[in-house]
Parts: structure tokens; sequence; C-alpha cells
């Protein structure tokens, strides 16, 4: 680990370099492509390109989260600084933090905010997430972190009125034992008074759903597709990606959102730097993400599981997503 100062008033903090993420990587695909059930997580998506094209999905019609989460968050900024008081805002996953700032705007305005850390898997975003947050946050300490944080939570050093934000419904992109695991480390890692800012997709008409997940203009389907393209060029490998297609499917019993790649054929790949052979029977399916709906009741009790105290729920007027706010006792 290293913390490096640039300039007055920011600082990185890299717990996660790109060797780290290779040996990840190598890892993830070892044990999700060599299991019967083929799966990878949702991670790997994020590379330049699949972090564009997640960006182009935010505003596709049939993507609601995004929207309705920054709706949400416009109108309850400001309640949320005045009841936090918060002066340390934490933000997992943070990317571009574009809807962290309505909170950091009104952070601002209260008076209280003193020091961001911005804490997400790509470093590069990290990198110039700074300057952006020190020049719009004059006198504010800004320390970037890049880490897993299924991994680095533990690393945190949280100041006290700490405001941990975690949007987007990224939290549904785990699986019900990583989540419990992940929020009892989290509210283990805070002190107590400090808060959490928690964004759920809600459970809805399935064909919404599906739809949000398997838009008409395909742009899903690439963002889908290009887990195949981080491998083939980390791992050196020839997984073509025209004989996989794209699938999004609601599973009821479990309330999540399922996507895979179906291969198209019977075909065989092979990853170089593994020395992996790949089988696929035609129409197998290689899971890439779940991506979990909540009710509010489900958010409620998995909160309280960890520990935390939900202060209040914001939803939109359509109650399609939730912006949950929990304190440590
Ligand atoms: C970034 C995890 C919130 O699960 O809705 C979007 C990712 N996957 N379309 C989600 C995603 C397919 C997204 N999150």
């Amino acid at each position: 680990m290293r913390r490096t100062s640039i300039g007055s008033h920011t600082s990185i903090t890299v717990h996660l370099d790109a060797g780290d993420l290779r040996q990840a990587l190598c890892r993830d695909v070892l044990a999700g492509l060599g299991a019967v059930h083929k799966s990878l997580p949702p991670k790997w998506f994020y590379d330049e390109r699949g972090s564009q094209l997640f960006d182009e999905i935010t505003r596709l019609d049939e993507y609601y989260p995004t929207r309705r989460e920054t709706e949400i968050l416009q109108r309850e900024a400001p309640t949320i600084a005045r009841r936090t008081g918060a002066t340390t805002l934490l933000e997992l996953g943070s990317g571009t933090s574009t809807k962290t700032k309505l909170i950091l705007d009104a952070l601002m305005d209260a008076g209280t905010l003193a020091h961001i850390v911005p804490f997400d898997v790509c470093e590069a975003i990290v990198r110039e997430a700074l300057p952006v947050l020190a020049a719009r946050y004059p006198g504010v300490q800004v320390d970037g972190v890049v880490g897993d944080f299924e991994q680095h939570l533990g690393l945190l050093e949280m100041g006290d009125h700490t405001l941990v934000a975690f949007l987007g419904g990224t939290i549904g992109n785990l699986s019900p034992v990583e989540r419990s695991k992940f929020l009892r480390e989290l509210a283990d890692q805070m002190h107590s008074g400090d808060w959490l800012l928690l964004g759920t997709d809600l459970v809805k008409d399935p064909a919404r759903l599906v739809a949000a997940y398997a838009d008409a203009a395909g742009v899903t389907a690439a963002f889908n597709l290009n887990v195949l393209r981080v491998l083939n060029r980390e791992l050196e490998g020839n997984l073509v990606l025209e004989h996989f297609g794209h699938v999004a499917q609601w599973r009821p019993e479990e309330q999540w959102i399922e996507m895979h790649l179906r291969s198209l054929r019977a075909q065989e790949a092979r990853l170089d730097v593994l020395g992996l052979d790949l089988v696929f029977a035609a129409g197998e399916q290689l899971q890439t993400e779940i991506s979990a709906k909540f009710t509010l009741a489900s958010i409620e009790n998995e909160l309280s599981g960890a520990g935390l105290t939900l202060e209040e729920v914001f939803t939109d007027a359509a109650q399609d997503f939730a912006v949950s706010l929990a304190f440590k006792p």
C-alpha cells in the first residue's frame, strides 16, 4: 500500500495496482470458467470501454435507476446534509462522482464538509476525480483510495461524522452471502454516529426490469459482451464475440435480474496466459451479473442484520428506486 500526496489538499492510496488486478482476474477466471456452471464476477465489465458503455446505459430510456436516483438525491440532498452533519464523505465505487456532487454541494452549503474520500477499483478514475473535486470544494481535503470494496474496507480510516455513500444499486451485484458479509464489514468499520447512504433498485413489473437490462438499442448487450474483450486482451484469449448472445432474465424466486452470455453454437476457445481451454456447448450460458432488486422491508432487514439502524428511506414518486439513510448506533 502506498499513500502519495498530490499538492497540498489531495492524496491517493493504492491498495490495488495493475498486477493485483491481473492476479484477481486470473483467480476469478479460473474459478468461474473452470466450473460446471460458468460465471464471471461483474466487476470485470468495467475497463475503459465498459465504463463508457455503462455511462451510455444510464442515458437509455429503458434504464430508469440512474435517473430516479438522481431525482431523489436532487430533492433530498439538503435534508441528508442537515440530518447527518457529515464532515467526511466516503464514496464506494465513486467513479466520476456525478451523483455524489449533489450530496457534496449540500454538505458544502451546510458548512460541514472537510474531507472527501473517493474509493474506486479503477485507479485512472480516482486520479481523474481528485483535481476535479479539489477545485470544486476549495479547502476540503480529498484523499482518493484505489481498492476493492470486498477486500479493502478494513484498511479505511473513517473519521468521525462520516457519511458513506454507496449509490447506483451496485450493492445488488453482490450475492446475498457477499452482501451480508459486505454490510457487516462496513458497519464494523463505521464509528458510532456514522451514516450510510445506500442506493437500491426496487422490485417492480418484470417487463420493465427486463427491458432495463435488454434495451432495444443493444447497449446492454454490448456492455455484457465487453467482458469477453477484456478476457481476450488481458489473458490473450480468442473468444469470438459474434458467437455469443446477450441474455437478461428476471428470477422471481431470487428477486434479481441475471445477465448471461449464451453460446450460440458449440465452440472452443483458449486463454493463452492461463493455458486454459474453454469448451462451450451450443446454448450453454455463462452468468456475468446478478442485479438484485429490493423491497422497503428487505432493505430494513438487511441493514439491521448488519447492525445499522434505518433512519429514513427516500423514494421517487413511482417507487422505482430507494435511497436509504441508516446510522451506526
Ligand atoms: C452499475 C451495478 C448499478 O446492476 O443495474 C447496468 C450495472 N448492468 N446494466 C446494474 C448494469 C446492466 C448496474 N450497476
